[in-house]
C-alpha cells in the first residue's frame, strides 16, 4: 500500500523499488480500531460548505488623517525627481487611526506586468520566457543539511539531505513513534489533556483510546486559509474546533515542535552525529492560495517551535534559514526531476494539481534550460481551493446523518465517527468511481440498537449505500471542484499545456483520475501520476533545498499589492470623481482614495527580484523617524485607479524606521521646522512571501516589519 492508504499500482513500482532499497514502506495508518476508539471533537455539521468569500475586510472608505501643518509627504510618481517637493500637500496614504499627523506620503514606481518596474518583467507571450540571467551558484557548505517538513492538513512528513552527508540524496524519516511499521508521513493530529498540555502527537494522537477530558484534534491548518483567517464566520463549521484558549497557531507549534525534537533525535541516529541540525536550511511548504497573513503565521510557528534557532554568537540572520515555498512549487521540482518518467522537453509546460487532503493546489510551469541545467518557471498565478479527499470523509458524513436522520441511535459522535472511519480508511480508497454504481457499499454500525430498517439501508446492523448514491452525494461535488480548478487554470495560462500531473495523496483516488482524463485527455496529451506522488511535495521541498542553484527562476504574483494614496489631482481625477478632490491648506488640489499598485496580479517576477518604490516623509522633528503605511491586496483582474472600484483586502502595515538613513539625520540636523525623507522600499516576493526592505543608495539598510491586520 502507498502512504496515503490506496493500493500501489504498476505505476508506482517504481516508487516502491526506491524504497526498497531503504526500508519497507507500508501503509498511511488510520485509527485501529482494535486500539479504541475516540470520540473526534466534531461539531455538529452543515449540509454544506459555504466559505463566506465576500466577508473578507472590504476596502473601506478610510478616513484620511488628520491634515498636519505643511505637507506630511508626498506620492512622488508624477513629479520629476527635480520637481520642489510642495510643501502644502497634507494628507496621505491610508488614514487609519494609528497615523500622526506626520505620516508619510510615497513615490511609488508602479509595477505593471510589461512595464514601469526597476526591472523589467518577464513576458509569457513568446511561449518559451527570455533567457533569465544565469543565477549565481550560492557558496556551497557541503555538510551543511537542508530539512524539509510537509506539514499537511491530514499528515505531514519530513525529509532532509546533504551534499556530503546524504551525497545529495533526499531521505526521508520513515519510522514513528506509535508504530514498529514504517510511514513515508504520519498523521497531523494532536491530543491534549485538560489544560492544554500535549499528551501525544502523530500517530499516537490518532489511535489514542478515548479518555474523559482529552481532545483530540486534527484538520487545524485548514483555519490558516484567507477568508478563514479574517472571518470566523468563514470556517468552515463542520471542522473540528480548537481546545479552550487555543488559537490555531499554538497547535501548529505544538505539532511542529514535537515533529522536529523528533525528527532531530531520528536524523542524528540515522546519519550520526555528523551535521549541525542548529544551523541547517528548512524548509516549509505552505498551499498556492495562501496569502502572506497565513505565510507570516506560519513562519512565527516555525521559529516558535525552533525548526530554525540561533546557532552561535553572531549568527544574525539565523531566520533567513527558514524557506517557505508553496506546495506546487516543492512538487513541482519533485516531478521536474522526473522527465524521463513522462518525456518533458525543455519549453514545455506542465501543470501541477497536487490533490491533498485538505486543499488541491494548482500551478503551470514551464522547463526551461537543458535538463542538466534544470532550471523551471511558473507560468500562471497559482491558485487552489478546499477540496482536498477529507472533504469526501465530511460529505459522507452528510449523508449518514441524512439517511439515518429517523434512527438517532446510530448518530450519537462516536457511531459517526465509526461510519467516517471504515469510509476514510477503506471503501474511499477503493472507490472506482461510474463501475461501482451498481455496487453496494456495507458500513457496520457502532451500535448495536435499532439494527434493521431497509426503507433507509439498514439492514441487520449494517447501513447498505449504493455506489451511484456515494458517487452523487459524496465524490461527484468534490470532484467537479478539483476539475474546475483546472479548467480555470487552463483558461488562465492560455498557452498548450504537455502534461498535467496529480500529486498529493487524493490523486491516488481512480475515480479523481479517471474523471481528469476524461475531460481533460483532448486537450493534455500526457496525464499521469509520477513516482512518489504522494510525498512529492515533501521530496520536492527538501530536493529544493539540496539543490546548489535556484531552480524555480520566475514566479507570478498571485494577487495585486496596492496602497490607498493622495495625489496631486489629474484632469481624469476631475472629469471621474470631482467629488474625491479638495484643496489642501497651500491651496493644491489633491484627489482622495487613489490606488497605487506596487505589483499587479499576474506580474512576472524573477524570485528574489526586488521592486523598488520611492517615498517620501515629512518629519516633524527627529524622533518622528517612523514610516506606517498599510499594504493592500486585490484579487481583481482589472487595474483600479479608485478604492470605490473593486474589492480589497487590507494585507498589512509596514513600518519602517528611517533613523538609522543618514540622509534622515542629516536633514534632521539642518533643518528646523519638519524635515523631507526621501526613501526607497523594496518588495520581495518569493513564491510565497512577501519581504520589504529600506534602500539607501541601492544598497539594503533595514528590514521592513509587516503587522498584520485581522
Ligand atoms: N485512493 C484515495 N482516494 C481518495 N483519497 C485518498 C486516497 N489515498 C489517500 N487519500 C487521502 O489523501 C489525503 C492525504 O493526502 P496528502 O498527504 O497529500 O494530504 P495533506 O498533505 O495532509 O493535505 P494538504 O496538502 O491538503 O494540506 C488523506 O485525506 C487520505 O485519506
Ligand atoms: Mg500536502
Amino acid at each position: 500500500m502507498s502512504c496515503c492508504g490506496r493500493p500501489n499500482t504498476n505505476e508506482n513500482d517504481a516508487n516502491r523499488q526506491m524504497q526498497a532499497q531503504t526500508t519497507m514502506v507500508t501503509q498511511q495508518p488510520g485509527l485501529q480500531p482494535s486500539l479504541g476508539f475516540q470520540t473526534p471533537a466534531i461539531t455538529t455539521p452543515t449540509p454544506t460548505y459555504a466559505a463566506n468569500v465576500n466577508a473578507v475586510n472590504t476596502w473601506s472608505h478610510s478616513p484620511s488623517p488628520p491634515p498636519g501643518p505643511g505637507m506630511n509627504g508626498m506620492m512622488m510618481n508624477n513629479l520629476q525627481s527635480s520637481t520642489p517637493i510642495p510643501t502644502t500637500y497634507s494628507a496621505t496614504i491610508n488614514g487609519s487611526s494609528s497615523y500622526s499627523t506626520t505620516e508619510p506620503l510615497i513615490r511609488p514606481d508602479a509595477i505593471y506586468p510589461g512595464y514601469g518596474s526597476s526591472s523589467p518583467p518577464l513576458s509569457l507571450n513568446t511561449g518559451i520566457p527570455p533567457s533569465v540571467p544565469q543565477i549565481a551558484s550560492k557558496p556551497v557548505d557541503e555538510g551543511k543539511m537542508s530539512i524539509a517538513f510537509d506539514f499537511g492538513t491530514t499528515f505531514s512528513g519530513v525529509a532532509y539531505g546533504s551534499a556530503r552527508v546524504t551525497a545529495g540524496k533526499v531521505q526521508q524519516i520513515l519510522n514513528w513513534p506509535g508504530s514498529t511499521e514504517t510511514f513515508r508521513k504520519i498523521p497531523t493530529c494532536l491530543l491534549y489533556d485538560g489544560h492544554g498540555q500535549v499528551l501525544a502527537w502523530g500517530l499516537e494522537a490518532k489511535n489514542a483510546s478515548p479518555m474523559a477530558g482529552t481532545i483530540r484534534c486534527e484538520w487545524f491548518k485548514l483555519y490558516l486559509e484567507p477568508h478563514a483567517l479574517r472571518d470566523e464566520s468563514a470556517v468552515d463549521p463542520r471542522l473540528p474546533r480548537l481546545p479552550p484558549g487555543k488559537k490555531p497557531i499554538d497547535l501548529i507549534i505544538d505539532f511542529l515542535s514535537c515533529l522536529w525534537e523528533y525528527a532531530k533525535d531520528q536524523i542524528t541516529r540515522e546519519i550520526g552525529a555528523v551535521a549541525d541540525l542548529n544551523s541547517a536550511d528548512v524548509w516549509l511548504t505552505v498551499p498556492a492560495a495562501w496569502d502572506a497573513k497565513g505565510c507570516d503565521i506560519m513562519r512565527e510557528a516555525a521559529i516558535t517551535a525552533g525548526l530554525v534557532q540561533n546557532a552561535h554568537a553572531g549568527d544574525r540572520t539565523w531566520r533567513d534559514r527558514l524557506h517557505i515555498i508553496t506546495e506546487p512549487e516543492a512538487a513541482a521540482v519533485h516531478c521536474a526531476f522526473l522527465t524521463n518518467v513522462h518525456h518533458l522537453k525543455p519549453s514545455q509546460n506542465f501543470m501541477i494539481v497536487d490533490a491533498g487532503g485538505g486543499t488541491c493546489d494548482l500551478a503551470v510551469y514551464k522547463i526551461i534550460g537543458q535538463m542538466a541545467n534544470l532550471e523551471i518557471a511558473e507560468m500562471c498565478a497559482r491558485s487552489g481551493a478546499n477540496c482536498g479527499s477529507l472533504f469526501l470523509d465530511l460529505r459522507f458524513r452528510e449523508l449518514v446523518k441524512t439517511l439515518l436522520a429517523d434512527h438517532p441511535a446510530h448518530l450519537d459522535p462516536a457511531s459517526l465517527a465509526y461510519f467516517m472511519h471504515s469510509f476514510s480508511e477503506t471503501d474511499k480508497l477503493t472507490y472506482k468511481g461510474l463501475s461501482d454504481d451498481n455496487n453496494m457499499f456495507h458500513f457496520t454500525c457502532f451500535n448495536v440498537e435499532d439494527p434493521h430498517d431497509p426503507s433507509v439501508g439498514l439492514i441487520d446492523g449494517q447501513l447498505c449505500i449504493p455506489g451511484n448514491l456515494l458517487r452523487e452525494k459524496v465524490f461527484d461535488p468534490v470532484v467537479s471542484q478539483v476539475l474546475s480548478l483546472i479548467e480555470d487554470q487552463i483558461k488562465k495560462v492560455d498557452q498548450p499545456i504537455h502534461a498535467l500531473l496529480l500529486v498529493g495523496g487524493f490523486a491516488g483516488s481512480e475515480y479523481l483520475k479517471h474523471c481528469v482524463e476524461v475531460q481533460f485527455e483532448s486537450r493534455i496529451r500526457i496525464i499521469t501520476r509520477p513516482p512518489d506522488a504522494d510525498t512529492a511535495t515533501l521530496r520536492g521541498a527538501a530536493q529544493y533545498g539540496l539543490a546548489k542553484r535556484q531552480l524555480v527562476s520566475t514566479v507570478i504574483a498571485p494577487r495585486s499589492y496596492i496602497m490607498k494614496v493622495k495625489l496631486p489631482a489629474e484632469k481624469d481625477d476631475w472629469h471621474k470623481r470631482p467629488a474625491y478632490i479638495r484643496n489642501n491648506d497651500a491651496g493644491v488640489a489633491i484627489c482622495d482614495n487613489r490606488l497605487q499598485y506596487l505589483v499587479t496580479k499576474g506580474a512576472i517576477l524573477r524570485k528574489g527580484q526586488r521592486l523598488t518604490t520611492k517615498f517620501c516623509k515629512f518629519s516633524q522633528s527627529v524622533q518622528d523617524s517612523s514610516f506606517v503605511a498599510t499594504l493592500f491586496t486585490s484579487d481583481s483582474e482589472k487595474l483600479m485607479r479608485y478604492t470605490d472600484e473593486g474589492e480589497t483586502t487590507e494585507l498589512c502595515k509596514w513600518t519602517v524606521d528611517l533613523s538609522s538613513l543618514p540622509t534622515f539625520r542629516q536633514n534632521a540636523m539642518h533643518q528646523s521646522g519638519g524635515f523631507y525623507t526621501e526613501f526607497e522600499l523594496g518588495l520581495e516576493l518569493d513564491s510565497a512571501e512577501v519581504r520589504g526592505i529600506l534602500l539607501y543608495n541601492n544598497q539594503e539598510w533595514g528590514r521592513v516589519t509587516f503587522d498584520f491586520i485581522n
